[in-house]
């Protein structure tokens, strides 16, 4: 992944309004919906959100908080499949397109992105 492209065109600001725009929809979807903590959809965000300033922008709040990433081991407490994987890689799509992220960014993030979402799955089908 080219993070400078990325901090270059949408900035921390950008990776923040992503993260925001992507955990919106997770409440309703019928999917992720259930997986996902409702009582603490803020912290949900929150730990997304420093992942992804931590990855991207280097910055260092999420490895204060939470130490190493270790996300598969993190993953494994959901059931994730292969309708699951591809349910994040289209909310996460309508969020970058909310979120206006210009052409070469969201071809490098997606391409992260879709790395990371197979490596999840833990769950035949
Ligand atoms: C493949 C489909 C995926 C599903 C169904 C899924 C689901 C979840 C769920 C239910 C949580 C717990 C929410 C919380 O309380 O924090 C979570 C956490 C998280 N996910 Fe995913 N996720 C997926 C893919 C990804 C991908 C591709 C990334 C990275 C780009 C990612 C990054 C994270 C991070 C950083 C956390 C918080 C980890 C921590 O506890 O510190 N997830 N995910």
């Amino acid at each position: 992944m080219n993070e400078a492209i990325i901090v270059e065109q949408i900035g921390r600001q950008g990776l923040i309004d992503l993260a925001a725009a992507f955990y919106k929809q997770v409440p309703n979807d019928s999917i992720l919906g259930p997986m996902y903590p409702l009582h603490d959809m803020d912290g949900a965000e929150e730990r997304f959100r420093d992942y992804l300033l931590m990855r991207i922008a280097g910055e260092e709040d999420y490895t204060i908080k939470r130490g190493h990433p270790r996300l598969r081991g993190r993953h494994m407490p959901f059931k994730i499949d292969s309708a699951a994987r591809d349910r994040w890689m289209e909310i996460m799509e309508n969020a970058m397109t909310a979120t206006h992220v210009p052409l070469e960014s969201a071809n490098e993030l997606r391409d992260f992105f879709a790395q990371l979402a197979d490596f999840m799955r833990n769950t035949p089908g």
